[in-house]
């Protein structure tokens, strides 16, 4: 069995997706394919973190306002990241756009979810602007991250039905359907990627 591929997971939430990648690997830890080596926060105090810390897993927080600039934040994540050593970066609810650095050293191996059917509803409330858009039909996207903001290679992307109630909560039960995709998504094709390896060619992603 190939050893698995190391992930540094990000994030700024409540964590289900990193619980759901952690829950994949300690079902199957030889089969799955990869291991969460360490994760990383933009804030102290969330559920992500804490749920890292039960595993038993390295934690780091760097934030933005502990720097005079963004880039120097960018390094400090780009370091506090490496240090880990990652095969694969994995956004999972991190709630911030990485510069330069990081993406010098991550491109092409950082992997973001997002809330919505990308191109459509990118940003920070892919959520909320789908169902003021009035869309039948939204979802997530799992795709590797690149300058722009939501704007990299898609990977993988799951559709999710809107009804007519979801418009009395402001998304909130509509996100948590979402969500229940979206876990799913991010597990498999985290794990596909770590099985199999893969190529991006333009915006074309392919999984052998
Ligand atoms: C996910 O829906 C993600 O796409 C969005 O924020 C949510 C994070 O959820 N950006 P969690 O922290 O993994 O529970």
């Amino acid at each position: 069995m190939a050893t698995p591929k190391r992930l540094v997971v990000l994030v700024s939430g409540s964590g289900t997706n990193l619980q759901a990648l952690l829950d994949a690997v300690a079902a199957d830890p030889t089969g799955y394919g990869a291991e969460v080596v360490a994760v990383g926060a933009d804030r102290e105090g969330v559920e992500g973190l804490a749920r890292a810390e039960r595993a038993g897993l390295p934690t780091f927080v760097v934030k933005v306002k502990d720097f005079a600039t963004r880039e120097q934040w960018d390094r400090a994540l780009t370091e506090a990241t490496a240090a880990h050593e990652p095969d694969l970066v994995v956004s999972a609810g991190f709630m911030k756009i990485v510069g330069k650095e990081f993406l010098a050293r991550f491109g092409g191996r950082f992997v973001n979810t997002h809330p919505a059917l990308l191109p459509s509803f990118p940003g920070a409330h892919g959520v909320r602007d789908a169902l003021a858009y009035g869309v039948k039909v939204t979802g997530c996207t799992v795709h590797f991250v690149d300058e722009g903001v939501d704007s990299g290679p898609i990977i993988a992307q799951g559709v999710v039905e809107v009804r007519d109630e979801d418009y009395a909560d402001g998304g909130a039960a509509l996100h948590e359907r979402i969500k229940e995709v979206e876990r799913k998504l991010l597990v498999e094709v985290v794990g596909r990627l770590a099985r199999h390896g893969y190529r991006i060619e333009g915006r074309k992603v392919s999984i052998p």
